[in-house]
């Protein structure tokens, strides 16, 4: 009797075993021994600046967004307000007038496109110059700021 209790356990963490290993792949997907708190990997991780310098031309450059490569096209109106301005315009964050509401942009048409333009571009109160876009350009803003008036005529 106790024999077959102890096949049974053995037969029992046999097939559970392929269970096991792909739940400890689940738990970290790097190899074994480099999960560790004081493993190499983790001390590197931890002790690499957190800004890393990238040139140009090397494989990690690849990695960084900077916006339209040069002489490419301006993005238009519409990609940069989802990208950029929906972040805030969306949902009113902090008082942003809200996309296509037309009585919280109504005042604000009103001081003349231009005007518009410029705030945009430099920013006014907790608006940030650019939307807070540092790749956008000028024109890529203008266009931003069209759609968003299109939006609420
Ligand atoms: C970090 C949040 C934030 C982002 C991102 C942002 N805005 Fe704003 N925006 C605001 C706030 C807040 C206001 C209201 C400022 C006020 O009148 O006090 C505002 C106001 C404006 C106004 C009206 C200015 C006026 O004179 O009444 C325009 C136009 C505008 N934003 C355009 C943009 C455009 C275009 C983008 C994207 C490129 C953008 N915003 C991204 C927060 C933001």
């Amino acid at each position: 009797m106790k024999k077959i209790a102890t096949l049974l356990a053995v037969v029992g963490l046999v097939m559970s075993a392929p269970v096991m290993a792909k739940s400890t792949k689940e738990i970290s997907d790097q190899p074994l021994g480099e999960r560790g708190l004081f493993s190499e990997r983790a001390v590197i991780e931890r002790v690499t600046l957190a800004g890393k310098v990238c040139l140009e031309g090397q494989p990690c450059a690849a990695a960084v967004v900077a916006g339209p490569a040069p002489g490419a096209e301006p993005r238009t109106g519409e990609q940069i307000v989802t990208a950029v301005c929906s972040g805030c315009h969306g949902a009113g964050v902090m008082g942003a007038p809200i996309i296509g509401n037309k009585s919280l942009w109504g005042p604000r048409i009103a001081q003349g496109k231009d005007t518009l333009h410029q705030h945009a571009l430099h920013g006014i109160r907790s608006m940030p110059p650019k939307g807070g876009c540092a790749t956008c350009s000028d024109e890529e803003i203008i266009g931003a700021v069209d759609f968003l008036i299109s939006k609420a005529k």
